[in-house]
């Protein structure tokens, strides 16, 4: 396999690092005179994949630290912090915008790069961590210091590889692998091709600890790779069981390819979606799909996603207890402006009755009552009471027109902050119509958007096609 090729493809060029190092050089050395100036005693300091010379070429999003003495308020932290990042980006055109994490920071497109501008505590090892994103300086100077050259391109290799396949990326949408923690597999396993022999054997627990900390035994996640700058975290905790499982086939169908298929893992899975060839798969499931679509409210992504998840997967729940059966839910969202469920039932309508399940018959006074309240209509079923109930919901979508209310919402788990947007701007439609008629889906504006939901679509009905060539 000849990897030179595919390097020369996703490495940086000399001029594509000089304009991300030159972009950063100003930016840092903007707030570094700024802060002097304005007596704010900070550093700003490139960290990330820019410093570690492991980003993919194209894909640069320039990490700029500005790190406060420990003993500074997180207030003060915060107001000071966000502050320079603003000066520092209109100083240099940019467009910024104000992010959430743990904790705020602001993101910046300068010159067609994303800029990140994070404030963060300078500590020297993990005992001293106030915030989560303080590892990070360690973490670069890490692998600054662990990775040698020819490793560096080892690990672009990997994440082009894990890009391709749909695992890279630690945010909670794609529940995959963060850049560090490709990075310490390399270490691991010195170089790509040995990563995929070793990961196509991954085991569940499988755990990596270069320190030899000895400190594994303490987590339970699928994947332990514990942090070689803090004995007590894991790195892959946000690894999500089912993309660990997706990078281990995929390790294996690449070892299983010849060349000119290994080729194509590392370029872009690219399929043109007919969108009624989409309907007819559909269609030919004989399911029936019901789609939620609703607002979303002003809230970091980090927390809405979780909270998307955590309420489609309670009204499943609470569908499949109502005897609809779901073969398959998922949600999707714009990140902007609105969110999408999808449920896909096997069963969708009901017949008009239930049963009803009272006292066993032994318990004599138990039974009397409720004979003599049933009189005409219960009957016995093996040793217990029972009686034909009329159910309340004749059809999946009866049920969730009568959660989507004030008064029966809490019927379900919704994320604290869906509550009124769900109630107060939900449609439901079956996927025909989301697709053909929605407004918002076919505003000319909205064009990528509703390629991306198309994509999305055409996964939920043919799930893991990423993981082959
Ligand atoms: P990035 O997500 O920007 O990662 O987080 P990266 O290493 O620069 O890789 P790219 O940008 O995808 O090429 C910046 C730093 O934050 C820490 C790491 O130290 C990372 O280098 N981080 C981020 C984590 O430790 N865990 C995470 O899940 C995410
Ligand atoms: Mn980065």
């Amino acid at each position: 396999m000849n990897y030179r090729e595919i390097l020369k493809e996703i490495k940086p060029s000399k001029s594509e690092r000089e304009t991300v190092h030159k972009i950063a050089k100003e930016a840092i050395d903007y707030i570094n005179k700024k802060s002097e100036k304005e007596n704010i005693d900070v550093e700003a300091i490139l960290v990330g994949s820019v410093a570690k010379d492991t980003w993919l070429s194209g894909k640069a999003d320039i990490d700029i630290f500005i790190n406060f003495p420990l003993e500074k308020s997180e207030d003060y932290l915060k107001e000071k912090g966000l502050y320079l990042g603003y000066e520092c980006s209109k100083h240099l055109n940019g467009t910024a915008e104000k992010k959430y994490a743990s904790h705020p920071y602001i993101i910046s497109h300068i010159n067609n790069y994303d800029v990140d501008f994070v404030p963060c505590y300078k500590i020297d090892n993990a005992n001293q961590l106030k915030s989560a994103v303080d590892r990070t300086l360690l973490h670069t100077q890490y692998m600054e210091k662990h990775l040698t050259e020819n490793q560096k391109d080892e690990v672009l290799l990997l994440k082009k590889f894990m890009s391709e396949i749909g695992t890279y990326g630690s945010e909670f949408k794609v529940g995959g692998f963060a850049g560090y923690l490709c990075e310490i597999l390399i270490l691991k396993y010195d170089n790509f091709e040995n990563t995929m022999q070793k990961v196509s054997k991954w085991k569940n627990n499988t755990k990596i600890d270069l320190e030899s900390y000895g400190t594994s035994k303490f987590f339970k996640d699928p994947l332990i790779a514990i942090d070689p700058i803090d004995k007590n975290r894991n790195v892959a905790a946000s690894l999500k069981r089912e993309k660990m499982a997706e990078f281990v086939i995929a390790s294996r169908n690449f070892l299983n390819s010849d060349n000119k298929k290994r080729n194509e893992y590392f370029h872009e899975f690219k399929k043109k979606i007919d969108l009624n060839y989409l309907i007819s798969q559909f269609r030919d499931r004989k399911t029936k799909i019901i789609t939620i679509k609703f607002n979303i409210p002003n809230v970091p992504v980090d927390s809405l996603h979780p909270q998307l998840r955590k309420t489609q997967v309670s009204l499943e729940e609470k569908l499949e207890n109502n005897d609809f059966s779901v073969f398959k839910s998922d949600y999707w969202t714009d990140e902007d402006e609105i969110a999408i469920f999808i449920f896909e039932l096997n069963v969708y309508k009901q017949s008009k009755y239930r049963i009803h399940e009272g006292p066993k018959i032994w318990g004599e006074e138990a039974s009397s009552n409720f004979l003599a309240s049933h009189k005409d209509t219960s009957y016995i079923l093996g040793d217990t009471l029972v009686l034909n109930k009329k159910r309340e919901f004749e059809t999946a979508k009866e049920f969730i027109k009568f959660v989507f209310t004030c008064e029966h919402i809490h019927i379900i788990k919704v994320g604290k902050n869906l509550k009124e947007t769900i109630i107060n701007s939900y449609e439901l439609n079956d996927i025909k119509e989301l697709l053909n008629n929605d407004n918002y889906l076919n505003d000319e504006a909205n064009i990528s958007y509703f390629n991306d939901f198309l994509k999305f679509l055409d996964d939920f009905l043919n799930p893991g096609q990423l993981l082959k060539r």
